[in-house]
């Protein structure tokens, strides 16, 4: 007689239902629909920008912060809005951790205007004969978004952007926005490069809990079905990522880790649960990321440290000279993985060691 078997189907929890409206507005590349907290950021841009509306030109920007602080989508928003609103100007968006050259830089904005480049590849003075023949040739001007410009060398990004910074020809030049998270960069390049560039700053601050808060609310109401998470969970996600730098993008990976996690199990709702774990997973794979920077011996040493230890211990229980000691302690701290609380008065003073994370994490 045959068994009869239920389908392993029948069994999965709300199988006909999600969490999720549009799951798209939790992915990097998506444009939300209102964006908060940047009022002024965004009027400085494009007051700056508006002049190239009436052929005139515009000054060059360095903005920088922190990660996750909306550098990137307010610098390709602000472009969008003013490439629909004129015809006379383009934007070009570069990351410089994909095109990490001067010569793949330029390739992109020759092809940009139309050049198509031979497969043996060109030289980056017969690059920058096709730019000069068709950008002269154009009926509009070009914006440069050059994100993560950081990651470029100093002499590439010197000679490249002195280049683009003196390009004039029949009238066009390069408006430049630069993007970094490490404003320092600059002062590294070529003293005449600084000068040619004439950077306008604009700075990027860490959004605070409230903000992440309002970015939250709207990926909730676009992404989320209704009634999905409570509002002290909200909170509980825009406090987490306030601590951690500001940063928009841990919040919202969070609430997306936490909304995958409850559509997985068949919850129409974000318990709090699933938000804690989530949350632990995220502070284990930033630890992860970090510690794979450290060297053995340094990962060793953090291994054997205790929470609560004082320095003047640490120095005289150890094998290792107390010079190497305070080089991994002043590492540490910079990483985030600890505080150095003191405790001694005046010079000389002993410190505690403070774990700012859970050690077993390690
Ligand atoms: N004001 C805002 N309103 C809505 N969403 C925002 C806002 N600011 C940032 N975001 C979102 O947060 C995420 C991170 O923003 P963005 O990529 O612009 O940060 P960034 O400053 O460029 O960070 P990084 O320095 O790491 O490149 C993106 O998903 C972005 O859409
Ligand atoms: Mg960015």
């Amino acid at each position: 007689m045959p068994i009869s078997k239920k389908n392993i189907f029948s069994d999965i929890k709300n199988i006909d239902k999600s969490i999720f409206v549009n799951e798209q507005v939790f992915y990097p590349e998506y444009l939300p629909t209102n964006i908060y907290s940047r009022d002024s950021e965004i009027k400085e841009l494009s007051f700056s920008l508006k002049p190239l509306t009436n052929n005139k030109k515009a000054e060059n920007f360095l903005v920088y912060g922190p990660p996750g602080t909306g550098k990137t989508l307010i610098s390709n928003f602000v472009l969008k809005e003013l490439s629909e609103y004129s015809m006379k100007v383009k934007p070009l968006y570069i990351n410089c951790i994909q095109e990490n050259t001067r010569h793949s830089i330029l390739s992109t904005v020759s092809s940009f205007f139309g050049a198509i480049l031979p497969r043996r590849g060109l030289a980056v003075d017969e690059i920058w004969q096709r730019i000069k023949e068709l950008y002269s040739k154009s009926n509009f001007y070009t914006v440069l978004i050059l994100d993560e410009i950081d990651k470029l060398n100093n002499t590439d990004a010197s000679t490249l952007l002195y280049d683009l910074s003196r390009f004039s020809e029949k009238q066009k030049f390069f408006t430049l926005i630069l993007i970094t998270n490490n404003k320092e960069f600059i002062f590294n390049l070529d003293l005449r490069t600084q000068s040619s560039l004439a950077l306008k700053s604009l700075e990027f601050k860490k959004y605070t809990s409230q903000d992440l808060k309002k970015i939250l609310k709207e990926r909730i109401e676009y992404g989320l079905i209704k009634d999905s998470i409570s509002e002290d969970l909200i909170g509980y996600i825009s406090g987490y990522a306030a601590v951690r730098g500001g940063d928009a993008r841990i919040a919202i990976d969070l609430l997306y880790k936490s909304a995958k996690e409850s559509d997985r199990k068949g919850n129409l709702k974000i318990t709090k649960e699933i938000l804690l774990s989530s949350s632990h997973l995220i502070d284990s794979i930033k630890i992860n990321e970090k510690i794979s920077s450290l060297s053995k011996e340094e990962f060793n040493f953090l291994y054997s440290l205790k929470n609560e230890t004082s320095t003047t211990e640490i120095y005289s229980k150890s094998k290792i000279p107390e010079r190497t000691i305070r080089r991994y302690l002043t590492k540490f701290e910079k990483l985030g993985f600890i505080s150095l609380k003191t405790t001694g008065k005046g010079k000389g003073g002993s410190r505690v060691v403070i774990f700012n994370f859970n050690k077993e994490l390690l």
